[in-house]
């Protein structure tokens, strides 16, 4: 038997971030006074962001805050209920269609977030006797979406077609349906997932393939359409996308077959019971979608300072995990490490993030760096400039040190 503890123990117990905020190291929750295109001010400093998903960098674009701004004279700051009830907008209507053909599929579902839609569409879609193929280094709202489905989840090495294969082998005839899940860009590391490969599997063990675009929306494929297009495909049965990163606003949805769309629109509680995207959000998504269309050259600019950055990092010697898109990690090695290179980036006015256990396994902390259309050559020499000193100073791009990271 247990014995009997208040609820809070562990709150009062936890102090692993306190021990950071401590020694000044502590990296999360800056507030930003404002936002200016490639850098933010915190603490009254200009500093330039290298840890941002605003890919395309839109979220300054003039034409994307009007839009913002007139849905909101138009439909008010607000739905105030659930598309299902008095929320529902043309804007929504309208969004869902226009983000269907760009993806290429055939209907489309628009969450309040792209946490929601995986959370939404994997425990909708997924029974009680059904399995879930899931990468190792899926988003947490993937392992979100697993842990509320009915069915179970097996995890497979990431970006390991072999592995799937071989747990496709071992357990597939235990379950009736199946579904193989996995980010198309990885958040962390930049990979992009093996469509081609897994589209293959799902078709000969009878499983259905779904992919999370967040990171690959507005930054692969011709216009941006995402993995399965910089694949040149057309099969990914579910495709799950985010507003909040390219499309400079908040937002997720889901894109699939008419009938699957028609489905988790009636069941799904996390679209059913939550208000509706509110019209600014709606507004700003809206003309993204027009301008990724008519303003290539952001799409272009994203890739060289994306190829230039993975270039000249590599040259200084960091270990960007073989990275070939606009998400570049730097491994820094123990998390306290992390903690310091990050407070000296923040020092010279550089804001960027640490990623430590248990996101990544101990002695590799990382940096994730991420790039964007807006930032000039004058922000990334600058980032570089900093990121050759601090490499020397932490030992961390020394020759000696290349051959063990
Ligand atoms: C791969 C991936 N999926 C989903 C999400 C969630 O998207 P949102 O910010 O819209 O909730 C994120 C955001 O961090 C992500 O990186």
């Amino acid at each position: 038997m247990l014995s009997r503890k208040d609820i809070f123990t562990k709150c009062s117990a936890f102090d692993d971030a306190k021990k950071v905020i401590a020694v000044g190291l502590y990296p999360f929750f800056r507030p930003i006074e404002s936002t200016l295109g490639s850098s933010v001010v915190t603490a009254g400093r200009r500093r330039v962001m290298i840890g941002s998903n605003n890919y395309l960098g839109l979220t300054h674009h003039p034409r994307v805050q009007e839009a913002s701004r007139k849905a909101i004279d138009k439909f008010g700051t607000g739905c105030t209920g659930s598309r299902f009830l008095n929320g529902n907008l043309v804007l929504h209507e309208e969004l869902e269609e226009r983000l269907a053909h760009f993806v290429g599929k055939e209907a489309c579902l628009v969450f309040n977030s792209g946490f929601l839609a995986n959370q939404g569409a994997i425990s909708t879609l997924i029974g009680r006797h059904d399995v879930i193929y899931s990468d190792r280094e899926n988003h947490a709202s993937i392992l979100e979406g697993t842990k509320v489905a009915l069915g179970e989840t097996v995890k497979f090495r990431h970006n390991d077609m072999r592995d799937l294969e071989r747990v496709l082998k071992l357990t597939r005839e235990k379950y009736e349906g199946a579904m193989i899940i996995a980010d198309g860009v990885f958040s962390m590391s930049g990979d992009i997932f093996p469509i081609p490969e897994a589209l293959a599997l799902a078709r000969q063990y009878g499983a259905r393939l779904y992919i999370d675009d967040a990171h690959a929306l507005g930054v692969l494929g011709a216009q941006g359409q995402g993995t399965e297009n910089h694949f040149g495909l057309s099969d990914v049965d579910v495709i799950v996308g985010t507003f909040s990163k390219s499309f400079a606003s908040l937002g997720g949805f889901m894109a699939a077959s008419k009938d699957v769309i028609h489905y988790v629109k009636h069941k799904c509680r996390p679209f059913i019971f939550s208000a509706a995207m509110p019209p600014a959000a709606l507004g700003a998504v809206l003309e993204c979608l027009t301008i990724v269309r008519e303003e290539p050259e952001h799409l272009e600019r994203l890739w060289q300072n994306a190829r230039f950055m993975s270039h000249e990092l590599k040259l200084l010697g960091y270990n960007t995990l073989g990275s070939t898109t606009p998400i570049i990690p730097l491994i820094i090695g123990e998390d306290m490490q992390a903690f310091t290179f990050t407070q000296k980036l923040y020092e010279h006015g550089i804001f960027a993030t640490p990623v430590i256990s248990p996101a990544v396994p101990e002695g590799h902390a990382l940096l994730r760096t991420s790039y964007m259309a807006s930032h000039t050559m004058d922000d990334l020499c600058y980032v570089l400039d900093v990121l050759k000193k601090l490499g020397t100073l932490f030992r961390i791009t020394e020759q000696e040190n290349r051959a063990t990271l």
